[in-house]
């Protein structure tokens, strides 16, 4: 799987200034390397532009990363929510937005995704795509407020669904979450409300499509 990734990045990553500087500030704020991978971000900026999704949701905001690339999936339409547990964490992907040009475009509620869930649905909020790149314990619960505050026909991209591999290849050692993203997996794939796929990219993504 990493030589298949690999291989993807070199051949189809562009050198890209802005997203290297967004890593950089990440590593000198001294914040997890956690980020989606290049071409995990190109894949959401893609399925937003292909999509025409113009209302992003986006559960875990580390640095901005994946922020970005979600932005220039809808350009100057559109608008990113972004839910970050970290005050500082969400202060910097907001100074990272800024520096793409998408300050004001986006906003970040900080604090516990779930309660922040709660209140958006609360107050009748829609979203037309969704990303869940946060805390794996609570994927489950992500997934079913997405679909409550979905829009019929949104997307629902959910990252890290391979676990580096080990949902499906025993000879990698799992991770702490791997049995976690195995049922996630399995919820997805069999859910009524939900027509979905995996992409082996970067760490797998789910893509699911929100129906009636
Ligand atoms: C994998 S990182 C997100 C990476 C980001 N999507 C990107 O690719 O640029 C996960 C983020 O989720 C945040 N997080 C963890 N638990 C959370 C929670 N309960 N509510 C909201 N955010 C949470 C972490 O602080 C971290 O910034």
């Amino acid at each position: 799987m990493k030589q298949i990734n690999s291989y993807i990045d070199a051949v189809f990553h562009h050198e890209d200034a802005l997203l290297e500087e967004v890593i950089t500030s990440i590593n000198e704020n001294g914040m997890p390397s956690i980020s989606v991978s290049p071409s995990s971000g190109k894949l959401l900026s893609m399925l937003i532009s292909i999509s025409g999704a113009k209302n992003v949701l986006e559960i875990g905001a580390l640095g901005g990363y994946s922020g970005i690339c979600l932005a220039r999936g809808f350009g100057k339409e559109g608008k990113l929510t972004s839910l970050e547990l970290d005050k500082n964490y969400a202060e910097l992907a907001y100074s990272n937005l800024v520096k793409a040009g998408f300050g004001d475009q986006v906003s970040y509620i900080t604090g516990s995704a779930l309660q922040s869930l709660e209140k958006l649905a609360l107050d009748n909020k829609r979203f037309d795509f969704f990303f869940i790149d946060a805390d794996k314990d609570n994927y489950e619960n992500y997934l079913n407020y997405c679909i409550k505050l979905a829009d019929e026909g949104a997307l629902i991209v959910t990252d890290n669904v391979l676990a580096n591999g080990s949902v499906a290849d025993h000879s990698v050692t799992p991770k702490r979450y791997t049995e976690l993203m195995k049922k996630y997996n399995e919820v997805v794939a069999n859910h009524p409300r939900l027509e979905s796929v995996l992409m082996p990219i970067g760490d797998g993504m789910t893509i699911s499509k929100v129906k009636k």
